[in-house]
Formats: C-alpha cells, sequence, structure tokens
C-alpha cells in the first residue's frame, strides 16, 4: 500500500484483539504507532512487539480528554505530527435491554461513543489544521443490522458510523478523510465475555457464510488500506469485514 512508510498513527485498544493486531501490521507497514489502551502492560507489551523499535505506548482512558491530550502531546514531540488515527478501543457485556441500567448505559457509552468523539476533538484538531488527515473508526456490524444483547452499544456503534459520515463531509475540505469499519463476531477476549463458555461461536459460524467467525487479522488489511495513499478518494464510507454475515 502507498504512502505507509513513516506514517505516524495514533490507535486505541492497541492492548488487545484487534487493536493489537493492527498496531502489528501498521507498525510492519512502516507506520510509527502510538498505542492509547488503558491497559498499561498489553500497550507496552503490543509497542515492544511492534517491528522498526519506534512505537510508543500511553496508559490512557480515552474519554479522559486531560490523558488524551498528554499522551498526544507526548507522542507529536517524540515522533512527529500525526498523520493518522485508528479508533478501535470498545467494550460490551451481554445484557437484555430491559434488564439494564442508567449506570450500565453510562460506562457503555462513555467507552463506545465518548472516547471516540473526544478521540477527534483532540486529535483530528491537528490534521484539520495541517490539511491532511485518515480516520478509520471501528464499528461494528451490531450499529448497522443490531444485536441481541448489545441495545445500547449498538446504539454506540451506529451513531460512530453517522458521525464519521458528517465528520467526513465537515473535514473533506480539509484534507481529512474518515471512514468506518465493521467487523462481525471476532474471537477477541471482548468475544469470550460475550460468549461467556457458551456455543455461540460456533452457531454464528454456521450462520457465516464464509464459515468461520473472524480473527483480528482479518482487519488489519483493511485499516491500513485506509490509513494509507491508496484510499485518498474514499471518505464518508462503511465497510463491512464480517464474512458476508452482513451484506448491506
Ligand atoms: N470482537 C468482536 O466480536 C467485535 C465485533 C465487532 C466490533 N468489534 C469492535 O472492535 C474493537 C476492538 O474490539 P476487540 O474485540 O479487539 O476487543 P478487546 O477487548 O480485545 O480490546 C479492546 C481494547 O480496548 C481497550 N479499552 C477499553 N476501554 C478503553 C478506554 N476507556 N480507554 C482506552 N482503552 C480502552 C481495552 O483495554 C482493550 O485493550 C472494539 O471497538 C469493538 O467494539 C469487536
Amino acid at each position: 500500500m502507498r504512502g505507509l512508510i513513516g506514517k505516524r498513527i495514533v490507535l486505541t485498544g492497541g492492548a488487545s484483539g484487534i487493536g493489537r493486531a493492527t498496531a502489528l501490521r501498521l507498525a510492519d507497514e512502516g507506520c510509527v504507532v502510538g498505542i492509547f489502551d488503558m491497559n498499561e502492560a498489553g500497550a507496552k507489551e503490543t509497542a515492544e512487539r511492534c517491528a522498526g523499535g519506534k512505537a510508543m505506548a500511553f496508559k490512557v482512558d480515552i474519554a479522559d480528554r486531560a490523558q488524551v491530550a498528554t499522551a498526544l502531546e507526548h507522542f507529536e514531540r517524540e515522533r512527529g505530527p500525526t498523520d493518522g488515527l485508528a479508533n478501535i478501543a470498545g467494550w460490551d457485556t451481554p445484557a437484555a435491554f430491559l434488564d439494564t441500567d442508567d449506570a450500565f448505559w453510562e460506562k457503555v457509552i462513555r467507552i463506545n461513543l465518548h472516547g471516540p468523539l473526544t478521540m477527534h476533538h483532540v486529535v483530528v484538531r491537528g490534521m484539520a489544521q495541517r490539511g491532511s488527515g485518515r480516520v478509520v473508526n471501528v464499528a461494528s456490524d451490531a450499529g448497522r443490522v443490531g444485536s441481541s444483547g448489545e441495545a445500547v452499544y449498538s446504539a454506540c456503534k451506529g451513531g460512530i458510523i453517522a458521525f464519521t459520515k458528517t465528520m467526513a463531509r465537515e473535514l473533506a475540505r480539509k484534507g481529512v478523510t474518515l471512514n468506518a469499519l465493521c467487523p462481525g463476531p471476532t474471537d477477541t477476549p471482548l468475544f469470550e465475555n460475550f460468549t461467556n463458555g457458551t456455543n455461540l461461536g460456533d452457531a454464528l459460524a454456521r450462520a457465516i457464510p464464509l464459515r468461520r467467525i473472524g480473527v483480528p487479522d482479518d482487519y488489519t488489511g483493511t485499516i491500513a488500506f485506509l490509513l494509507s495513499d491508496d484510499a485518498a478518494y474514499m471518505t464518508g464510507q462503511t465497510i463491512s469485514v464480517s464474512g458476508g454475515l452482513t451484506m448491506v
């Protein structure tokens, strides 16, 4: 892919799952990655495993503006201005909506909606000022077609899709592109928490045309592409990568 070598990418959720696999892939492509995750040990381990020796790990709660701003300032002071942002951090646990309460809603919204909004507000501002940047927001097919037991999470992910389109319109003339990637069910700690020892994963695999649930590496090429110069003429798009589970 063109234009990735030396690109500075801020990536959230890099301590685990899809975020970790993406950090490793971007480093392999020659990017300099700043890993923002509240799991400091996991983020550091990812940074150490990244090719090139230039990745940096930061303990950041993505919904805490001061922490995001401090980490960004540190990353840019050490490595230079940010070229790309991959918002990958997320969280959910299954619950029927009518059994949930306000405290649960607030936690889910804080991580899956408020956090990405804060990341944009802090990181994308510099891109708009500099006149170039690429953003990839990892949403979910839950935000396109719904997912039982994930009502509030689905609302957040649908919100991220709409937000991505709106920001793509607002920032097109500033040279910043934004696209959303929607994974389907994927073998990560988040999904393990969702299946909780049941055979839901096998049942889903039978419903997926490509006959398996995803693995983190299924998404890294698409994210790298969306951050590359090959995607320069794409903005405001929503791409499902889900083995054909959804075709919308
Ligand atoms: N696994 C799936 O089936 C699936 C399906 C669709 C979409 N997704 C989305 O993919 C993304 C990655 O999920 P995953 O499955 O790799 O999960 P994961 O649990 O393996 O990793 C999530 C990471 O986000 C970090 N994180 C959570 N809250 C944070 C916060 N407030 N601040 C900073 N970091 C925080 C965690 O520490 C963790 O490292 C998420 O946005 C998730 O919603 C996952």
